[in-house]
């Protein structure tokens, strides 16, 4: 089984950006967390994190053929990429959408998800157990 995982812009910079709604871990934590909970579930991950629309585009696209499954926090791109989502909807690789905090419960610009329309499922406000939550659907989800 071999899943893709994807972070988009600023997540990067994780236990430095606002952490009274991210926390205090930083990125290479998450990493961390992630390669744990795969590898106790003996899948295969690769984690991909890039600042820039198109590089997820093509991290996407070159998935196709080759990955069971896809987790996206595409960050504030989560909000304004239709790109993102066509990219999704052509590879069609089983996708789940995860953001560590609670977007429905923050500003209305955050409420709508283009990336999440061509996900099956959404985990948010779980901070890094999102990501535990989208990689096990997704392993329950394969078979
Ligand atoms: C986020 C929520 C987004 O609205 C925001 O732009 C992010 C992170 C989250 O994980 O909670 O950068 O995706």
């Amino acid at each position: 089984m071999k899943l893709l995982v994807i972070n988009g812009p600023n997540l990067n910079m994780l236990g430095i950006r606002e952490p009274g709604i991210y926390g205090s871990e930083s990125y290479a934590a998450l990493e961390a967390f992630i390669r744990r909970v795969c590898d106790e579930h003996g899948a295969e991950v690769e984690i991909f994190q890039s600042n820039h629309e198109g590089a997820i585009v093509d991290r996407i696209q070159a998935a196709w053929g080759n990955t069971d499954g896809i987790v996206i926090n595409p960050a504030a791109y989560t909000h304004t990429s239709v790109a993102i989502l066509d990219a999704l909807k052509a590879v069609s690789i089983p996708a789940v959408e995860v953001h560590l905090s609670d977007v429905s419960a923050r500003e209305p610009f955050r409420h709508i998800s283009y990336a999440g329309m061509a996900c099956e499922t959404t985990f948010a406000g779980y901070g890094f157990d999102g990501y535990r939550m989208a990689v096990e659907y997704l392993l329950r989800r394969l078979g």
